[in-house]
């Protein structure tokens, strides 16, 4: 049964973790300006075109691209969490609408010119399968644009606060590089297939260099952290207040060890990911 598919990522989108995304959408939007740059420009959405913007969370993306493709074009965001939906429809200009409903399943038409998303498709318990609902929504001659993350390594924003708090935390079991989650698709060969198998084709995949925009104030990047990404994950684990506040201490130090020109700016690095359908 499909409905049993993507259920983890549901109830984890919908609980806690959805509700403090909301809460910190407008530091999200300042953190990802390079990444933001970087996939708006690969998308290069043009006035009247449509655009379908998936797992658009609280549509900071889906109101970039609807000024871009102006009043004659449309964008329609999709997303599974409640909380992100809400936070996204406050903000919906007119040209924009959201439907709440899983990627991988929704009875797509093709009306699409522009699939776009902004670390939104690396949550599907089975890409292949999802990437195959999600081609029947392009338009004959459409185009595929999105950004996900490179591997774990690479990622300064993800590594400098994982070995600050390491010290504080139970040993973790390695993680499963193919599980659903911010770095499924690390590998660009498995991308490729992945999109290929679903029927996209001239897949092209690049990297994308860039900064994490995490402010002046090393503890407030180090709250951040805890709050959303993948240590605040592990720190989901944790029921000893104080630990937390160790590790919070922790990253700031380590966040401070790093600022540069007033700023905390830990590097990140993606995948460009483009494709037509
Ligand atoms: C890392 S967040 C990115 C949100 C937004 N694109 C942004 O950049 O701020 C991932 C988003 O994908 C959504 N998502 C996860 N699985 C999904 C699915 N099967 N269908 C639709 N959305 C999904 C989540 O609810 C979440 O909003």
């Amino acid at each position: 049964m499909h409905e049993e598919r993507n259920a983890d990522q549901k109830k984890f989108w919908d609980g806690p973790t959805g509700q403090k995304w909301v809460q910190h959408q407008d530091d999200m939007n300042r953190n990802m300006a390079d990444a933001n740059a970087g996939v708006l420009r690969l998308a290069a959405a043009k006035p009247g075109e449509r655009v379908l913007d998936v797992g658009c969370g609280a549509g900071q993306t889906s109101g970039l691209l609807a000024a871009a493709v102006g009043p004659s074009g449309h964008v329609t965001g999709v997303d599974i969490s409640t909380p992100l939906l809400g936070a996204a429809r406050k903000r919906a200009p007119n040209n924009a609408d959201f439907i709440h409903a899983d990627a991988a399943f929704y009875p797509f038409k093709p009306e699409y010119d522009l699939i776009f998303s902004r670390f939104g498709v690396m949550f599907f318990d089975d890409p292949a399968e999802a990437f195959a609902n999600i081609h029947k929504a392009a338009k004959p001659g459409g185009r595929l644009a999105f950004v996900c993350w490179r591997p774990v390594p690479e990622n300064q924003w993800v590594i400098v606060p994982a070995m600050a708090a390491q010290p504080f935390l139970p040993p973790s079991p390695p993680a499963d590089p193919l599980a659903p989650g911010p770095f499924a698709f690390a590998d660009p060969k498995r991308v490729e297939a992945i999109l290929t198998k679903a029927g996209f084709r001239n897949v092209k995949i690049d990297k994308l260099d860039g900064r994490m925009h995490l402010g002046p104030s090393a503890s407030d990047a180090a709250y951040q952290m805890t709050q959303i990404g993948p240590l605040s994950r592990a720190l989901n684990n944790v029921e000893d207040e104080a630990v937390k506040d160790k590790v919070r201490a922790a990253v700031t130090k380590a966040f401070e060890g790093l600022k540069k020109d007033g700023e905390v700016a830990p590097a990140i690095a993606c995948w460009l990911v483009s494709a037509s359908a």
